[in-house]
């Protein structure tokens, strides 16, 4: 008890005390990303026999192994989370294809928490934002969370099982990643982040604040806010709620009160309607976000604060006129993507998939269909920060209820983000066409109108929606995946029903390449292949722009990712569908969409490089991609035609090549409004590092994707280059992995060494914690002149975190306690191992307060491997009473006074399980016992 709490105890300081310490009672997110312990494999134990471990094996806080409390987790490997490590692993041709030839498997991790005694009384919550696949928790040796998929959170109230001051919490991680949920790379791991989440015991709920906007009318808007509480404490607790609005200058534009009891143990909800007058809207040019701040008080005194911004924002799904934001309508440009990154798998940085998400701007994208999965959390603060629309996709299609809290998580978690316009049920289900989809979506739908009836529901179908009874009549906006033959046909059948692709392209195509070679997997950049349901980028584009009622269309995909290499297997290990690669990179089809989707700024581009030395004379075929209306192509100066732009099928040339400048000139009205020019490079001399900002934050979360590439003499990137580069990263940061965008490349994305191909590849350093010292990256490669970049690096606070928990890491911590007598006991007296009874149990502090004169304790444990060389010590911190140390049967040691103390005794040398005999001797009239933590230290 700390001297605050005894001072409090005290009755009539009570009610001072309540308040004094009320006040400090405000959320804590602390971050639990450092510190874990990771073991890579199953840790099997041995099965359980005896009679005596079978009854333990049952109860409570007794989990066995790399599960409990005790285990030897001294050789397990430290990291720090986002962690994937199935991209850490080589690949196997064994391995399973969509999965991208990685071996997944089984990991375990843990990790060590310690609680500060002045705690006691908080709520803690554990929140994983997701671990593939399947995860199982235990904390001190309690399951307490088995959650069966990879890409939704959990949040564990941990309150209960809690020790606090010197005694650790162990939190044990096993995530089984031979269980797949989809037919692409997943990773495998604890890959997002992970909290604990500290809040007075009367606070806000996880995910507890509903705050969708609603337009009303004219210009007046309203957030019904609805706040979900959650009670702890052991009294009822009467508590003011606030809702405070703010605009986006910061100014306050609404507040509202109102007056809640939460029981004991309950659940309370709060209605707390706001209207607002004439907000800024949130659109894709100017994303305005609200803030809105909800805090709970208790008797003046601030118990918890959550602060989430939303925006406002209309949305229409109209049957003939497609997508409307604000009564603006907006042809969805977007594209399907997954979640892994050249380098790091689906261990993504918040500050990487900044960079993504800005190379999807830079293309013109205003829609992301986050498939098949809702992403991170940081990444829709993202989406509503930079302007984009979402449909949000659940996972696993199944409304039993299990399943339907992923689905019910995803809205809860996601509604108050204006970003998000579509809900999405499912992917390309077989019974799509069947009464027994329909019935199931029909569930699942009205589970999400329950938290969210602001939004359609979707379901991305391929197929089956010209059927009598189907998906597509228990959904909002009907969702196609590639149907485009049946697009006008499924539109005259149900003119009424708003209707998108939720899916399109699968077209291939190979970064740089401009040859399809079959046998090396290799596939040319001219937009001529596609799978076999697929389209070209310009057909399916084509298909959708020129149907008014269809609201727009989601490439598959934006970037490349890992698996699926179709139409490719094995060396191909990454999928060639991206308009981007692994890296975000640009392909060709990067161009092609770019002057699709990008109106107002000219843009012309060309392709392919201008490097064909040995076709000399020989015709190559010329791309050019503009959005102006006439393009003219010269060579070396000479005029070789002029062409009406065509906006979807692109313009194309044959040009005898001949080395030196291709240009292009773009004009409109007349004028030239836009040039470019690909120019025969010379052999690469020298290398170059181009890193994608000017500076890194040093919080050890900040990464940046810096750009490999080579040099000719006069300073022209060579698209060709291939030379294997080596990379050396000093200063306040380190290499997180890399990349360069070849979907048959088996090299080590974690090295120190990577080679370029078709002249570039990409590393990913990020800042260590604590980062002021700039990082410095050499890159050098044989021949080639060495480059060298110094990012600087801005000292900034590190998010809060969990301290990483130190020594000691053994605890003694279940005994069995003796019937207490008048003589001295027998400390080596058998006891039947099926006798569950006539001894009792018990954890230090035990203190017998009356009864004999000697009480016996026995417990077990077994010391870590790094102890077996007899550095280990035996420590009492506190033993009231004189006391006798018996270990394996032998007296160890003894503790001569009565008055509480210490006892230190060396741990003998050796491995295994001891087993420990503690007689302690009261003082006549005095209470005695074990009244400390037992440790095995160093
Ligand atoms: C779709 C599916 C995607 C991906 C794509 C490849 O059927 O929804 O996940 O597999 O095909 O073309």
């Amino acid at each position: 008890m700390s001297n605050w709490r005894r001072l409090c105890s005290a009755l009539i300081l009570l009610a001072v005390c309540m308040h004094a310490e009320a006040g400090a009672d405000v959320r804590e997110r602390l971050s639990l990303d450092r510190g874990w312990l990771f073991h890579l494999g199953d840790v099997v134990q041995p099965p359980i026999l005896g009679h005596e471990e079978s009854y333990g094996n049952a109860k409570a806080g007794s989990a066995a192994g790399a599960a409990g409390n005790e285990f030897d987790d001294s050789d397990w490997r430290k990291l720090d989370l986002p962690h994937d490590w199935a991209v850490e692993g080589p690949f196997d041709p064994k391995a399973n294809v969509a999965q991208g030839y990685r071996p997944r498997g089984i990991g375990w991790y843990r990790r060590y928490l310690r609680v500060d005694a002045a705690d006691r009384g908080k709520h803690f919550e554990l929140q994983f934002d997701a671990i593939a696949t399947h995860a199982t928790v235990w904390v001190n040796g309690n399951v307490v969370t088995r959650n069966w998929s990879g890409y939704n959170a959990s949040y564990i109230d941990i309150t209960p099982y809690l020790r606090y001051g010197d005694a650790l919490n162990t939190i044990a991680v096993r995530a089984d990643a031979e269980a797949m949920e989809g037919w692409w790379y997943e990773g495998a791991g604890m890959y997002r982040h992970a909290w604990l989440v500290k809040r007075s015991p009367v606070h806000i709920a996880t995910d507890g604040v509903h705050a969708t906007p609603r337009a009303g009318k004219g210009k007046s808007w309203s957030i019904p806010v609805e706040v979900t509480l959650n009670n702890s404490g052991k009294q009822a607790a009467d508590v003011t709620v606030e809702v405070t609005v703010f605009d986006p200058a910061g100014k306050q534009v609404a507040q509202r009160t109102a007056a809640a009891r939460v029981g004991v143990l309950a659940t309370s909800t709060v209605q707390l309607p706001v209207a607002i007058d004439n907000p800024a809207l949130w659109s894709l040019e100017k994303t305005n976000l609200y803030r809105v701040a909800t805090r709970v008080l208790q008797g003046g005194e601030q118990q918890d604060e959550l602060t989430l911004h939303t925006g406002f924002r209309s949305i229409r799904f109209d049957a003939a006129q497609g997508f409307f934001l604000n009564g603006v309508h907006v042809k969805l440009q977007g594209v399907c993507i997954h979640q892994d990154h050249a380098g790091v798998g689906v261990a993504v940085p918040d500050s990487v998939w900044e960079y993504r998400l800005r190379r999807l701007k830079e293309l013109g994208v205003n829609a992301i269909r986050f498939s098949h999965n809702a992403p991170a959390a940081e990444v829709l603060d993202l989406v509503d920060r930079m302007g984009f629309v979402v449909m949000d996709e659940n996972r696993n299609f199944n409304p039993s209820p299990d399943y339907m809290k992923q689905l019910e998580w995803m809205v809860k978690r996601d509604r108050h983000h204006p970003g998000v316009v579509l809900w999405s049920v499912f992917n390309e289900e077989p019974v799509q066409a069947t009464e027994v989809g329909y019935e199931m979506v029909r569930r699942m739908s009205a589970a999400v109108k329950a938290l969210d009836d602001t939004r359609p529901v979707t379901a991305a179908m391929n197929g089956g929606f010209l059927t009598e009874l189907n998906v597509s009549h228990a959904v909002d906006v009907v969702g196609a995946n590639y149907q485009v033959p049946d697009y006008d046909k499924y539109h005259k059948a149900y003119p009424d029903k708003p209707f998108t692709s939720s899916e399109d392209t699968s077209a291939f195509m190979t970064r740089g390449e401009f040859k399809t070679v079959k046998e090396k997997n290799l596939i040319a950049s001219y937009d001529d292949d596609a799978a076999k349901w697929g389209n070209t980028h310009r057909d399916a584009w084509e298909a959708i722009a020129t149907r008014p009622y269809v609201a727009g269309g989601f490439v598959w995909t934006g970037f490349d990712y890992r698996g699926e290499p179709t139409p490719n297997e094995w060396p191909s290990v990454s999928s060639v569908f991206g308009i981007m690669d692994l890296n975000g990179f640009p392909k060709n089809a990067y161009y092609i969409h770019q002057v699709q989707w990008i109106k107002d700024k000219p843009l012309i581009h060309i392709a392919p490089h201008w490097n064909w030395s040995g076709s000399e004379g020989k015709e190559i075929r010329v791309m050019v991609m503009a959005n102006v209306e006439r393009i003219k192509l010269l060579l070396n100066g000479r005029a070789l035609g002029e062409q009406q732009v065509d906006p979807f099928r692109m313009n194309y040339f044959n040009v005898a090549y001949a080395p030196g400048k291709l240009e292009a000139i773009g004009y409109r009205g007349g004028q030239e409004v836009a040039r470019t020019a690909v120019e025969t490079t010379g052999a690469a001399v020298a290398l170059e590092l181009v890193p994608d900002r000017a500076q890194l934050a040093g919080d050890g979360r900040d990464a940046m994707p810096i750009t490999v590439r080579a040099l000719d003499a006069q300073g022209r990137a060579v698209p060709l280059a291939d030379a294997q580069v080596t990379f050396a990263v000093t200063g306040g940061g380190r290499s997180i992995g890399h990349g360069n965008g070849d979907p048959n490349s088996h090299e080590d994305e974690k090295g120190a060494t990577r080679r370029l191909f078709n002249g570039l590849a990409q590393l990913i350093v990020q800042t260590n914690y604590d980062g002021k010292d700039a990082v410095t990256v050499v890159a050098s490669a044989p021949g080639l002149v060495a480059a060298r970049v110094t990012i600087p690096v801005k000292p900034v606070a590190a998010q809060p975190y969990v301290a990483e928990a130190d020594a000691p890491l053994t605890f003694v911590r279940s005994w069995r306690i003796a019937p207490d007598s008048d003589t001295r006991p027998d400390p080596v007296q058998q006891l039947a191992g099926f006798d569950m009874n006539t001894w009792g149990w018990g954890s230090p502090p035990m203190v017998a307060k009356a009864g004999g004169k000697f009480h016996l304790y026995r417990s077990s444990f077994t010391p870590r491997k790094n102890l077996a060389d007899g550095s280990g010590r035996l420590r009492f911190a506190s033993i009231r009473g004189k006391a006798e140390v018996w270990l394996n049967g032998v007296l160890l040691g003894k503790k001569d006074g009565y008055a509480p103390g210490a006892l230190d005794l060396p741990l003998p040398a050796g491995a295994g399980k001891r087993e420990l005999n503690v007689i302690v001797e009261a003082e006549p009239g005095q209470g005695s016992g074990i009244d400390g933590n037992v440790t095995i230290e160093r």
